[in-house]
């Protein structure tokens, strides 16, 4: 699959890594440009483009930057992908240590995944936000390992998220249907499946265990 990846820090470089390796066709990109991505790419295979260029081809664009840098990707970051596109949100609201106060999650209460579909103008599927970064390349395992990891994903779009959890599968981790996107508060930072490292039957119940209240720690 040809697989776009905005974001080459801790997740977007694991996830160029383990997509490489499996034999997708990666291209990656960070703010500062192509030039600054060749180990990565001498290392992976992965293409290194421009920002504006990662999604050019893509069946899936994972998104995967800080979430107040969504706003300031360029305008038409997804054009030119291939028909059906599915995008991947991994991101987090850290209000205090580092995204600042976002009133469209805040006041109007949207879920964090739902403000990045405002933001980008593409529906997405919310995966990997729980997810350490480390434990994309130490903790795959076959499926029907009973020690696989489970990870939880929503989407509003069946098709796109049957996808998504196909792909994860395909990485290692067995997947948990986490709702939709107006669910996916279920999911979010300091929630009992934030961080989980299970298999599918005890993320589920941390899935149902979820307050919606944002915690304090999670408000700007
Ligand atoms: N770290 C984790 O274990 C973890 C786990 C689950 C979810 N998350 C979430 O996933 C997201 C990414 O986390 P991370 O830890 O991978 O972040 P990170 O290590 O800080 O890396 C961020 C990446 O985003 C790039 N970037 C920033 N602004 C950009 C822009 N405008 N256009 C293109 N690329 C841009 C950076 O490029 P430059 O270096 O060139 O600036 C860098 O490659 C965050 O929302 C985070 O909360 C993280």
């Amino acid at each position: 699959m040809k697989i776009g990846i905005i974001g080459a820090g801790n997740i977007g470089g694991n996830l160029t890594r383990r997509l490489t390796a499996l034999g997708h066709e990666v291209s990656v990109a960070n703010s500062r440009g192509p030039h600054t991505l060749t180990q990565l790419a001498a290392e992976t295979g992965a293409t290194p483009v421009a920002v504006t260029e990662a999604a050019r081809g893509a069946e899936v664009v994972v998104v995967t930057i800080p979430l107040n840098a969504v706003p300031g990707l360029p305008a038409g970051v997804l054009d030119g992908a291939a028909d059906g596109l599915v995008v991947i949100d991994t991101n987090n609201y850290y209000p205090q240590q580092r995204d600042g106060r976002i009133a469209g999650i805040e006041d109007e209460g949207l879920t964090e995944s739902r403000w990045i579909e405002r933001q980008i103008g593409h529906p997405v599927v919310k995966a990997f936000n729980g997810t350490y970064a480390q434990d994309i390349l130490d903790r795959p395992l076959p499926a029907g390992d009973p020690a696989r990891t489970a990870l939880p994903v929503a989407g509003d779009d069946e098709v796109a998220k049957a996808k998504i959890r196909a792909l994860i599968d395909e990485l290692g981790f067995d997947t948990v249907d986490a709702g939709g996107i107006d669910d996916s508060w279920r999911q979010q930072p300091d929630t009992p499946v934030y961080g989980l490292r299970a298999g599918v039957a005890e993320v589920t119940k941390a899935l149902a265990e979820a307050d919606p209240e944002r915690p304090a720690a999670f408000r700007g």
